[in-house]
């Protein structure tokens, strides 16, 4: 079975293959085009968190495909509670043909996956978040940036959207440098992963080091879903990292400003940065639609639109 947990499942050749059916899903959605590969087709999406994003996309690309999309928040089914994950995953893929899933733990997506007859994509777990990083890879990529000449820069935690952004770097041979505050760098895992991938890989503490020269810097909140007992701690560590217009000053001429959204302004971002001219983040929200779009024809083998 294919699935989208990890950046990791994909290789060079079918990133590059989602990026083109990308760009075509995004021609035809902007020329008005209704065609609906996947009439009768329909995905079952499981939220343990909140989203704003990941489930306004996957429910209007399902649509625009001309399928269909059945949200369940985890609250309602009982999700591991009311019934196990694996009797969730037999039963729902005996009547859907894609299951979509933002769990707290990894394990919960792999579990689910490793039940199910039918493709799962990751919605974003406590490890990675796939979908994000294609579509912000895919922003880079329709500007007709070379990926493999480009220096990105990722400041603030080495979290879930950080670990799929360094292995997408790795697999497309693109030069990245992460600056975290002490402890909170990328997963051991995923940094083991990017090098053996061939990914040029660099570490610091340093935001302003990470900044300098850099074409793309990147920032994500200190605090993430699930983390908010943690908050003072993470407020604390996380002061010199913010994204303003200081650190902006240190990049290249036309650096673009990144961010998955949703952002705490005034912490990890400052208004004028993200509401600035060298943002693109509305971009990056925009092409989940169509990217996943793309993610979901793949798993199901109509990719060929
Ligand atoms: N970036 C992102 O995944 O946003 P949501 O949490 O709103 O889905
Ligand atoms: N790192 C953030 C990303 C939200 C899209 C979180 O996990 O809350």
């Amino acid at each position: 079975m294919n699935h989208l947990l990890s950046i990791g499942n994909l290789s060079r050749d079918e990133v590059q293959s989602l990026f083109r059916l990308t760009a075509a899903l995004k021609a035809r959605q902007k020329a008005g085009d209704r065609e609906a590969p996947l009439a009768g087709r329909s995905m079952a999406l499981i939220f343990e968190k909140p989203s704003l994003r990941t489930r306004v996309t996957f429910e209007v690309g399902m649509a625009q495909l001309g399928g269909a999309a059945v949200y369940l928040s985890a609250q309602e089914i009982g999700f591991g509670i009311r019934e196990s994950v694996p009797d969730i995953a037999r039963n729902l893929s005996r009547w859907v043909d894609i299951i979509a899933v933002r769990t707290f733990s990894h394990a919960t997506v792999e579990m689910l996956a490793s039940h199910a007859t039918v493709p799962v994509i990751n919605g974003l777990s406590d490890l990675e978040h796939p979908c994000q990083a294609l579509s912000d890879f895919f922003t880079l990529w329709e500007r007709g940036l070379d990926l493999t000449r480009i220096r990105f820069a990722w400041i603030g935690d080495g979290n879930n959207v950080c670990h799929s952004l360094v292995l997408l770097a790795a697999l497309l041979g693109t030069s990245m440098t992460v600056a975290t505050p002490p402890g909170y760098a990328p997963d051991a895992r995923i940094q083991a992963a990017a090098r053996a991938l061939g990914g040029q890989l660099r570490l610091t503490t340093d935001p302003s080091e990470a900044a300098e020269g850099a074409d793309v810097l990147y920032t994500d909140v200190w605090i993430s879903m699930g983390q908010e007992a943690e908050r003072e701690q993470r407020l604390a560590a996380f002061l010199r990292y913010q994204l303003n217009e200081q650190l902006l000053a240190r990049a290249g001429p036309g650096a673009l400003v990144m961010h998955c959204l949703p952002a705490h302004r005034g912490e990890e971002i400052s208004d004028a940065v993200l509401d600035g001219p060298q943002s693109v983040v509305l971009d990056q929200s925009g092409n989940r639609l169509h990217a996943q779009k793309a993610v979901i024809l793949h798993l199901l083998g109509g990719g060929d639109v």
